[in-house]
């Protein structure tokens, strides 16, 4: 048993535990608080996520196939999105965050030493989960969806047109686009001056929706933000069944320098660009 657990990277020894910790949770459903999801900066959403998927019904990240039955996607849509439910996938989402934070995630944020303005944060859990972790975060929304005692950290009344204030600091935006007509997440690119940005959700090419571009930003925001940024590093996440995001950092391009006659815009990439 030991040899295997050495041969387990970390995160699979931590799921592995966090499973035998759930059959309590289940039982007296220890995230009905806030005080209690808090967990002391425990990262009790990403526990949840293995303890509910865990159980999952079969077939249930193939709830969109034509394959699977109309009575059969009924039951497997209201398994993720029953909101009577406080278990179901979309309740936690609800009460956590859009996306879960993966361990890796976080460490990969928190070695990036940068300080961190988070716009649109909800309720702030991944900020919570970053502030006690050691990173320095300021967080904004015009929050009118979650009551003030949802939330796990300070959130400042406050939109896209704070960010001019923030260059000095990485820009973090989570699921900020509601629909495609949303000019949230361009408003964002068109206040913010700094140099990185932080995206979590999904990208173009990356979703099960009908629409390519995903379910988190706009196809505006996007080809913007490949024209102004370019992504240099990529965290995959535990995706909740009908989700494919992931975490992934930009970085704003310098200047377009003709390179013997081929043009090319500088951008720093670090040495280790994938987690
Ligand atoms: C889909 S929720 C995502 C929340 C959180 N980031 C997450 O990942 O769970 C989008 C958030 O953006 C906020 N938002 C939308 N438009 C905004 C605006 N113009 N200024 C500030 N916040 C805004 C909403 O209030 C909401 O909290």
């Amino acid at each position: 048993m030991a040899d295997l657990v050495d041969k387990l990277p970390a995160w699979e020894i931590q799921r592995r535990s966090a499973s035998y910790r759930y059959v309590a949770a289940e039982e007296d459903t220890a995230w009905n608080t806030i005080e209690s999801r808090k967990a002391n900066g425990r990262n009790m959403y990403y526990d949840l996520y293995q303890w509910k998927m865990g159980q999952s019904p079969d077939n249930v990240r193939r709830f969109c196939s034509p394959d699977i039955k109309k009575d059969e996607r009924e039951e497997l849509i209201e398994w993720i999105r029953d909101v009577d439910d406080s278990g179901s996938c979309q309740s936690l989402q609800i009460l956590f965050s859009f996306s879960v934070p993966f361990p890796v995630a976080l460490d990969f944020i928190v070695g990036l030493e940068d300080p961190i303005v988070s716009m649109g944060a909800g309720c702030g859990y991944w900020e919570y989960l970053l502030k006690k972790r050691g990173v320095d975060i300021v967080c904004y929304d015009q929050n009118s969806q979650y009551a003030p005692d949802m939330r796990y950290i300070e959130i400042k009344d406050g939109g896209p047109e704070v960010l001019s204030e923030y260059s000095e600091r990485t820009l973090m935006i989570s699921w900020p686009d509601s629909e495609e007509s949303s000019t949230f997440s361009t408003d964002c690119l068109k206040h913010y001056k700094g140099s990185s940005i932080i995206h979590i959700g999904e990208l173009f090419g990356e979703t099960m929706s009908s629409n390519p571009w995903g379910q988190s930003t706009s196809q505006n925001f996007q080809l913007q933000l490949g024209e102004e940024y370019r992504c240099i590093n990529r965290v995959q996440l535990p995706n909740w069944p009908g989700h494919m995001d992931a975490l992934t950092l930009w970085r704003r391009v310098e200047s377009p320098v003709d390179c013997d006659g081929a043009m090319f815009q500088h951008v720093d990439v670090p040495p280790k660009r994938y987690y």
